[in-house]
């Protein structure tokens, strides 16, 4: 309690963040670091940019995001892939998806998913005395019940398992694609995603037997096309003029109600401080005309290798953390997640293939990260390669995504668009301690530079496995026609 008192007394001074103790810490609450085993609630939005939380953003209106991320470590320097399903892989295995074949995405009909030789995260964590629960989008392959979620090591699932479902009917192209475990879920026509999404996660908490630890994995629908919410949220930005902005904004707030729903259901039932939040984004936002997403002032799109698209908005928050209320600078990469998660489970050994490494130190009490350099990706259909290596990125191949600055229109920021001029065989070399916003390409000056890296990711690519994905040739299989209008299991 004392602690408490202290926090509460030192922040009337500083800041007038009183009301989130107010709300956050109830009478009955204890700092008291337990020494059971933590949960673990993974949160991982959709497409959602940079720019496009309050605390980064002040237009936007997520004030259980900016609360969580403000009273636990904001992470500044926390990378994912430029896509939903090579983020998602990486997460769920501890591997850079261009080792797995899922480097360039996977399409709904794609006759695979993440090779089935791997433990993924949910059954390591289950192997560790964990309840797994998933709520909302998988898109890591479903042809067959092993690669779904409740094959792959959750206990629960209730979801979709390809991407971009309309918001309401729950149906993608031709097909229904919300699934309750194994079976398809046709009573939920009208019912918002994030309603539905963090009414499920709401149940799982409720339900779970508490003598158990349990790992949540809510993985909302939103912000990812199509651009659909509830009228009361897009009223929430009347002075917003652009009608797409207006929107993504307000499925950005509907999408931090769910999160306070999730919040207060772990509060009332006694699990709120034994809960460690993971928040990110997958991937950067689609900018321009008919997405407006913001990743403002980073350069780039959902899709590229530049920072827009890789560089996620993320926090941790709960009491197992040592130092809180910064902003953590320590490079981190979404393959970390799994042997860090893992640990903090009780993890003794991890496979040593594994890409990822344990950064629980840095998360937790802010030590340098042992993590000095990662890999962008490696895509070989269309050849780009991107590295980091401390300060250093490279980025080498034909990086076809619009490289661009946009500014969002809320803001009224006086300036230009400007685009990075992108051409075949480009060499593109930043220093992003100078220069975050990618705007000097260095490649000229320092080529002694851009050789050594060029070495790095020769020697990365060795391990590259040819994308899985085999395009459009099978795509018959997986119709919905075939399964009764659902996406099912079944074909592979
Ligand atoms: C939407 O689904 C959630 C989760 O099942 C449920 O709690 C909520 O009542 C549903 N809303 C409507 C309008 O059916
Ligand atoms: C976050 O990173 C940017 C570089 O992109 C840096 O300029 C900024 O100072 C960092 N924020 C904090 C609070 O450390």
């Amino acid at each position: 309690m004392r602690l408490i008192t202290i926090l509460i007394l030192s922040s009337v001074f500083t800041c007038s963040c009183i009301l989130w103790y107010a709300s956050f810490l109830h009478e009955h609450d204890t700092v008291v670091r337990s020494t059971k085993k933590p949960n673990i609630v993974f949160i991982l939005a959709d497409d959602l940019g940079w720019g496009d939380v309050g605390y980064l953003n002040p237009h936007v209106i997520t004030p259980t995001i900016d609360k969580l991320a403000r009273l636990g470590v904001i992470l500044n320097q926390s990378y994912v892939l430029q896509s939903c399903s090579p983020s998602r892989a990486a997460i769920m295995t501890g591997y850079y998806p261009y080792r797995l074949g899922l480097q360039g995405g996977m399409s709904r009909n794609a006759p695979t998913g993440v090779p089935l030789n791997l433990m993924l995260l949910p059954r390591k964590l289950k192997q560790l005395g964990y309840s797994t629960y998933m709520v909302g989008k998988w898109h890591l392959g479903f042809c067959k019940k092993e690669y779904t979620p409740n094959g792959r090591g959750f206990d629960q699932f209730y979801g979709f398992y390809g991407a971009a479902a309309d918001h309401y009917t729950h149906v993608a192209k031709s097909g229904i694609d919300l699934h309750d475990d194994m079976k398809p879920d046709r009573t939920q026509n009208g019912n918002y995603s994030t309603y539905l999404f963090s009414g499920k996660a709401v149940e799982f908490i409720a339900t779970h037997d508490k003598s158990k630890p349990f790992f949540l994995y809510l993985a909302f629908q939103n912000v990812h096309s199509p651009f659909q919410v509830p009228e009361k949220y897009t009223d929430m930005y009347p002075s917003v003029a652009n009608n797409n902005r207006r929107i993504k904004l307000g499925m950005i707030t509907a999408m931090d109600d769910g999160i306070a729903k999730v919040v207060n259901a772990l509060r009332r039932h006694g699990l709120w401080d034994n809960t460690l939040i993971v928040f990110s984004s997958d991937n950067g936002a689609p900018q321009g005309e008919g997405s407006q997403g913001s990743n403002w002032p980073l350069r780039g799109t959902k899709g590229s290798l530049f920072e827009g698209g890789t560089r996620a908005v993320g926090f941790i928050h709960g009491s197992m953390l040592e130092k809180t209320g910064y902003v953590n600078n320590q490079l981190i990469h979404a393959v970390d997640w799994y042997p860090t998660l893992s640990a903090v489970a009780g993890a003794k050994t991890l496979d040593s293939e594994m890409d990822g490494l344990n950064v629980w130190n840095t998360l937790r009490k802010n030590d340098p990260s042992p993590r000095k350099e990662f890999v962008y990706n490696i895509l070989e259909r269309i050849p780009t390669a991107g590295i980091r290596v401390r300060n250093y990125k490279l980025i080498v191949g034909n990086p076809h995504f619009p490289a661009c600055r946009v500014p969002p229109p809320e803001r009224n920021i006086n300036f230009e668009v400007e685009c990075t001029t992108l051409i075949h065989n480009g060499v593109y070399l930043y220093d992003l301690k100078d220069d975050p916003t990618e705007s000097f390409n260095l490649a000229e000056k320092m080529p002694q530079r851009v050789k050594e890296m060029n070495t790095r990711i020769e020697e990365y690519k060795k391990k590259l496995v040819p994308t899985l994905d085999p395009g459009i040739s099978v795509a018959q299989l997986a119709d919905p026609q075939n399964f009764g209008g659902v996406w099912a299991p079944g074909w592979c």
